[in-house]
């Protein structure tokens, strides 16, 4: 088979595909059909199944036999640790806290918000959610209290489950006091705060919800899977919209199943019991997908690496964990290979490692751009493979089946639909354009299994966000064209997001919280383009009559007020005073001329410029921070 008879037998007869892929999972009531459309345009898959996610990511595994295999590896090079954990030891981790979570009735549906580093914990936290039918809510560690309040109060989390710190490479994060700030901000209030004790540093636990890890799991019964609905959700996982309010995609336990564990053989080429990385955090859907779900569903060991790309200690470090683990397939986003690149141009620590058991390298998160793949394959000499995805797809929506035949590599391309995603390219109107033509990338309804079927208790968001522009249609955000050859290209963003190291950034958030500053009447965000980062973000401020910003004092105040409220992930420390924002004259902010300033890239004066002498001032302004970089 290649890949356009198993692209065309998805076409011709959707159900008849998706309903094959479901033998290959496990469930307690097999689902009678695959699509839901009783309530379109909101779909739904796999209604009337019964089963759970971590029936299939664990003891089935151990049922048939593979209990000692490894199902993961934990590297930290921040900590100096390394852990290896079988199938049938992570059954045992993962019932016990189950039990525990049950015995402080932690019910089915109740949520769970899950604030960890890169520790087996994390998993074994969002996997034991999983096994009691409780929903969880990764919180990325690098979001910051005010973030991690405004997830408790749109998810109303009975417990919150974290450990006592996270490592970065340049300090001790303390999760504790970040924990107890958000839920003092926040209206809901969780009854429970599990915490996870780790050694480089302790939580004090001196609230009445706090209760330590070991004490209530060690004696904790072995829970059991509860079978669930198959269109029961099992997680929430917010990510940035066009405002400072995230939006909460969800995540139902069946068509995740069964497309996950359609993706490993299929999109990656994997067999069970070969060890699969992805090097990206469980706070992101690339980690939940492709750290704990997927390579476990499939019988594959995955590895948890709690390091970064340079710095722990050299650029060297991915090298040496695919050469310790015999990584087969590696799965990260582009800006840690340009990380690498740029510490290490010739690849010299390469020589160090044996990594003959490498095969592939997939990138995604952002746009990977061809300089940064040439240099991959040219040093890893295997094929390197961008795919496209978002949050709320869950799983690739674009790119190379390699699994079931390597198409020809373009670069620069994030390659052509999976099963179940009909791509169109249309203009504002939404009309479909031809070949070649840059427009709005939709995805025509339904989309396939495993991807949203709405936001938390935020229908008609939903519908607001994805649906009403295009009716028929996914919105994606993304624009980009398709070739003649039916390879997909991702351009840019049609929304205020921004992508800083791989992570969605929303402007339009970072504006709120810059607003929020007493000496600022108006600011503006945009992305100017990183050659590390892809993007950052660079603020333009204007500030109430009468104060002035000699010192600097307000750019550093709002420097860290977005530290403080959104986190450092944000990456936000560059910011000019302005005296007005260039405007049409309907008020709207020509943010989209800036980035090109700041890019150095042509631009035509807009014809509803309000006031043209404002872009040399921005210019001014730009220059004198160093913008546009000379490249
Ligand atoms: N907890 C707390 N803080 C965190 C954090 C976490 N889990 N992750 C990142 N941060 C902090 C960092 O310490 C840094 O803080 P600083 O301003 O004090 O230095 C800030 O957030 C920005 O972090 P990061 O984006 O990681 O930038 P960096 O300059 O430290 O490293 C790269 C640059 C390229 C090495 C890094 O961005 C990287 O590894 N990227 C891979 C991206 C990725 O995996 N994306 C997931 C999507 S697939
Ligand atoms: P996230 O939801 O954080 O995974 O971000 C999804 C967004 O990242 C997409 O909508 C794109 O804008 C961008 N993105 C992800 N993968 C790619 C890719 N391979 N090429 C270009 N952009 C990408």
């Amino acid at each position: 088979m290649v890949y356009s008879d198993i692209y065309n037998h998805w076409k011709s007869d959707p159900e008849d595909f998706w309903m094959k892929q479901v033998e290959a999972i496990d469930w307690t009531r097999k689902p009678s059909k695959g699509l839901f459309d009783h309530n379109a345009p909101f779909y739904s898959w796999f209604d009337d199944a019964q089963g759970n996610t971590c029936w299939n990511a664990i003891d089935r595994h151990v049922a048939k036999g593979r209990g000692d295999q490894l199902a993961i590896i934990y590297d930290s090079p921040v900590t100096g640790q390394q852990a290896r954990i079988t199938y049938r030891q992570l059954l045992e981790s993962v019932a016990k806290l189950a039990g525990a979570l049950d015995s402080m009735n932690v019910q089915l549906g109740d949520r769970v918000i899950i604030y960890m580093p890169m520790i087996p914990e994390a998993v074994i936290a969002m996997l034991a959610c999983s096994r009691i039918g409780a929903i969880h809510s990764v919180v990325f560690g690098g979001f910051a209290s005010h973030e991690l309040a405004i997830r408790i109060d749109d998810a109303k989390p009975k417990c919150i489950i974290s450990a006592s710190c996270g490592i970065e490479p340049n300090r001790v994060v303390h999760y504790k006091p970040l924990i107890d700030k958000a839920i003092a901000i926040a209206d809901h209030k969780p009854h429970i705060n599990l915490v996870f004790q780790r050694g480089q540093a302790l939580s004090e636990l001196n609230q009445a919800r706090d209760v330590d890890w070991v004490d209530v799991v060690t004696n904790a019964p072995a829970k059991d899977c509860v079978p669930v609905s198959g269109d029961h959700p099992l997680y929430i996982l917010y990510t940035s919209g066009t405002t400072g309010q995230p939006k909460g995609v969800v995540r139902t336990h069946a068509g995740h199943m069964v497309v996950l564990n359609w993706t490993m053989k299929n999109l990656y080429g994997v067999e069970p019991g070969e060890v699969f990385w992805a090097a990206s955090d469980v706070g992101w859907v690339v980690g939940h997908s492709y750290i704990c779900y997927a390579p476990l569903i499939h019988g594959n060991t995955s590895v948890i690496y709690e390091g970064k790309p340079i710095g722990t200690p050299d650029a060297g470090a991915f090298w040496r964990v695919i050469s310790d683990h015999k990584v087969s397939t590696l799965f990260t986003a582009p800006t840690a290979f340009r990380a690498i690149k740029r510490a290490d141009p010739e690849a010299k620590l390469l020589q160090d490692y044996d990594i003959s058991h490498f095969r592939t390298l997939f990138l995604a998160g952002e746009r990977a751009d061809p300089d940064t793949i040439i240099w991959a394959e040219k040093h890893l000499k295997v094929p390197v493979i961008d795919h496209w995805w978002q949050t709320e797809t869950g799983w690739a929506i674009t790119g190379n089946p390699i699994g079931i035949e390597m198409l020809p590599v373009k670069y620069g391309s994030s390659y052509v639909p999976m099963p179940g995603y009909d791509v169109r390219i249309v203009d504002d109107e939404g009309n479909e354009l031809p070949k070649g033509k840059l427009g709005s990338i939709v995805i025509k309804l339904p989309l396939p299994p495993g991807t949203l079927p709405t936001l938390w208790n935020a229908d008609l968001r939903f519908k607001a966000s994805y649906l009403d522009q295009f009716p028929g249609y996914y919105n994606t955000g993304d624009a980009g064209y398709i070739d003649n050859d039916g390879y997909v290209n991702i351009m840019a963003r049609t929304d205020d997001v921004i992508n800083v190291a791989g992570h969605r950034l929303s402007t339009g958030g970072l504006e709120e919280v810059i607003a929020g500053h007493p000496d600022v009447a108006e600011c503006a965000v945009v992305g100017v383009a990183d050659e590390l980062k892809g993007q950052l973000p660079v603020g333009f401020i204007c500030l109430n009559a009468g104060v002035e910003d000699k010192s600097g004092r307000v750019v550093a105040e709002c420097i860290q007020l977005v530290r403080d409220q959104i986190g450092p992930v944000a990456a936000f420390k560059l910011a000019v005073i302005v005296d007005r924002l260039p405007k049409t004259r309907s008020g709207k902010i020509l943010r989209a001329v800036m980035v090109k300033i700041a890019n150095g890239e042509s631009y035509k004066m807009p014809a509803t410029i309000d006031d043209p002498e404002i872009l040399s001032e921005i210019a001014d302004h730009l220059k004198q921070v160093g913008y546009p970089k000379v490249r």
